[in-house]
């Protein structure tokens, strides 16, 4: 017999005992993001390969080893997004978003990166991403950070450390790339095969190097914050001012660089060190000059994005409490004028009770096979319809997970019977 097929290695289903975690932290995230103005947008999985190598940077890890990229019929070389941001900053300009007036979106969905798999690391993993366009101030910096603290408070998250850097202006990086790619030529001996490859493309990546060996060299590293132009330094302490105010407490960490090339100035991620090795939960920061790079006029954009792997996984080890949305009602139905009847009430129960979660028991069988699935189930109650009861125009009510005797009522009377039971 034939092997049985198997999911893509790295690639997971999301199972229904697991769904109803995913759709709380969803639906939390989504509900705050829309109690803060900001407006959702729908992208393609598929972009053109130089949309990604040209904004995430061709020396990253993301654009030189992991993308999912292949030519198509017509010869196009496309790519499974890795990100969001990219895909966002190409709809803004495509379709005239960003003209005269700021934007703030949000989007959701599947991202593809051919990393080794390990636990909270997985080739298909989803993101929510929130993007701002057209403002510069670091007021926005400071409301994406205090509403992430609310994702994490109304979640019931807890354990995450945020940590912020400022990356300063392209100009003043560049003199502090100077300085740095010195620094470790003078230690090149000391260098592992990685970070050798990356002193001429991309240096402040050794920063963020997780080699145990390497950590003295870079901890002794120049650092950032001496080489910043003023004005990103003060635009870094009004957004510390604003966070403080908030109560939202951070460790200032001059060694934090992301893995992609887009960022200036302020850059953030929100930790953990519940899930192992990949404690990163929430990253993002400035990038002001990728909407001007792709051809649109200058705009300053900040945003981040979370990997909902990792929150659930957070979730689970916080503990934190969601409903798992189980029925109210299990409709029992014996005999064959029953199905009839039974169609029809449930219909009615179902349009004067919204909220109702009623389960309409199909494909026959006796009685006592269908209270073993109504019991299964997770109803509070069992409505009972047999030929008998539509003889006389009635349904029995049985409390499952309730107090409370078997009663009868008059079909008229069913939604509002189930109505006081349930409190619906
Ligand atoms: P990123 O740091 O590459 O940034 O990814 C953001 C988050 O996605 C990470 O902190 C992590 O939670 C999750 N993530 C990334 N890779 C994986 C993986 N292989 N498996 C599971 N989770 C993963 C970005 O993607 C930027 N676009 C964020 C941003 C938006 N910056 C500005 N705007």
């Amino acid at each position: 017999m034939a092997e049985p097929l198997k999911a893509v290695r790295g690639m997971h289903d999301i199972l229904p005992d697991a769904t109803p975690a995913w759709q709380f932290v969803e639906q939390t995230i989504t509900a705050i993001l829309q109690r803060y103005g900001y407006q959702e947008i729908r992208l393609p999985v598929l972009e053109k390969t130089e949309l990604f190598e040209r904004s995430i940077g061709e020396e990253t890890d993301i654009v030189s080893k992991e993308m999912y990229t292949f030519t198509d019929r017509s010869g196009e070389s496309l790519t499974l997004r890795p990100e969001g941001t990219a895909g966002g900053v190409r709809a803004g300009l495509e379709h005239g978003l960003f003209h005269n007036t700021s934007r703030r979106l949000w989007y959701m969905g599947p991202m593809f990166r051919h990393e080794r798999p390990q636990k909270g690391r997985t080739r298909q993993f989803h993101q929510i991403g929130v993007e701002a366009f057209g403002l510069a101030g670091a007021d926005v910096d400071a409301e994406l950070i205090i509403m992430c603290a609310r994702f994490w408070r109304e979640l019931g998250l807890d354990g995450l450390q945020l940590e912020i850097n400022t990356l300063g202006t392209p100009e003043s990086r560049q003199q502090y790339r100077r300085v740095l790619t010195d620094y470790f030529r003078d230690h090149k001996d000391k260098l592992d095969e990685d970070s050798r490859r990356r002193l001429d493309s991309n240096p402040l990546r050794i920063l963020d190097s997780k080699n145990k060996e390497l950590r003295g060299l870079i901890e002794a590293a120049p650092v950032m914050t001496d080489y910043l132009d003023t004005e990103s330094l003060d635009h870094f302490t009004r957004l510390k001012e604003l966070i403080d105010a908030a109560g939202v407490a951070y460790r200032f960490n001059p060694r934090l660089v992301r893995g992609l090339d887009y960022y200036n100035r302020t850059v953030f991620e929100w930790l953990t060190d519940k899930l192992g090795a990949q404690g990163a939960v929430c990253a993002g920061g400035r990038y002001d000059g990728l909407v001007e790079y792709f051809g649109g006029k200058p705009t300053p954009a900040i945003g981040f994005a979370m990997g909902l792997e990792r929150l659930i996984g957070l979730l689970e080890a916080s503990e934190a409490s969601y409903d798992t949305p189980q029925p109210h009602v299990y409709f029992v139905v014996a005999g064959e004028t029953a199905v009839d009847a039974a169609m029809r009430l449930a219909e009615e129960c179902r349009d004067r009770l919204p909220a109702l979660r009623l389960l309409m028991h199909c494909g026959g069988g006796s009685l006592k096979s269908q209270f073993k699935k109504a019991d299964k189930s997770g109803a509070d109650i069992a409505v009972i319809l047999g030929d008998e009861e539509v003889r006389r125009r009635v349904a029995a009510i049985k409390p499952l997970r309730m107090d409370g005797e078997q009663i009868e009522v008059d079909w008229a009377a069913l939604p509002g019977t189930l109505e006081q039971m349930l409190r619906l």
